[in-house]
């Protein structure tokens, strides 16, 4: 319960239109939860709130037990919460190094350097740090944006359809990546994808969103990949 991002009823408006209606959502660390659905239907909006990048209109939002709700970003990443946004917002004229760099705002100084278990985790990341961000491959810049989330060391990282866009041989990367990850226990994940078989692999938990609500919640357990399937493809 402690270790837990927990959001209860939350809306959420852009100006006047209601984008959220109402969306519940609990990640331990330890897990991947997969949050599935069509386009525009408010996947990255509710990501959007959970880095706090937006405020929600209601409802709660805790870490750890302690309620963050309306925080901003600047104080969510320190409290442990990382972004990964859709698109991947690479600085296209900053070296790799530099675009890794920008993760330090947020961390103390004596934590400022780039731990090796990025380079472990992302080796192309190593031969190209003095190659520019808009150089990357859109891969790489995808491997990029994760690497960049974890130097922060963060206990909740938000992913936004990392594999859009993105050639195979690289998705199964970023695959072992988030699984290794998930293996080593320390952080929760909330992983927004289109990719079902990604997702479903990767996942141990689903919500499947339409037009601002979870239509379908449950554990790899108890929802069956075809009753999930049929869900995602209404
Ligand atoms: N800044 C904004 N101002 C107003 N409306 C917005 C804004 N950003 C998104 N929307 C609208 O909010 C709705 C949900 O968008 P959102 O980006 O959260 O969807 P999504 O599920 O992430 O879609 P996709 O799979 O295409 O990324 C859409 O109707 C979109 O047009
Ligand atoms: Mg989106």
């Amino acid at each position: 319960m402690d270790s837990m991002l927990s959001v209860k009823d939350i809306t959420m408006h852009y100006d006047q239109s209601q984008i959220l209606y109402g969306v519940s959502l609990d990640v331990s660390i330890g897990e991947i939860s997969c949050v599935l659905g069509p386009n525009g239907v408010g996947k990255t909006s509710l990501l959007r709130v959970l880095s706090g990048l937006k405020t929600s209109t209601t409802g709660s939002y805790n870490l750890g037990g302690k309620s963050v709700t309306g925080l901003r970003s600047d104080v969510l990443a320190r409290k442990g919460v990382s972004y990964v946004p859709q698109g991947r917002d690479i600085f296209p004229l900053l070296t790799v190094e530099e675009n890794l760099e920008v993760g330090f705002a947020c961390l103390p100084y004596s934590d400022r350097y780039i731990p090796e278990s990025i380079f472990e985790m992302f080796p192309v990341l190593k031969q190209m740090m003095k190659r520019r961000g808009g150089d990357l491959s859109g891969g790489q810049q995808q491997q990029l944006a994760i690497a960049r989330a974890l130097i922060t060391r963060p206990n909740f990282l938000l992913l936004d359809e990392p594999t859009e866009g993105i050639q195979p041989s690289i998705i199964k990367e970023i695959g072992e990546v988030l699984g290794e990850l998930k293996k080593e226990g320390k952080m929760a994940i909330i992983l927004v994808e289109q990719f079902f078989d990604f997702a479903f692999e990767l996942g141990d938990y689903f919500s499947v969103m339409e037009r601002g609500v979870f239509t379908l919640q449950g554990d790899k357990q108890s929802l069956t990949k075809e009753k999930l399937k049929d869900a995602v493809s209404i």
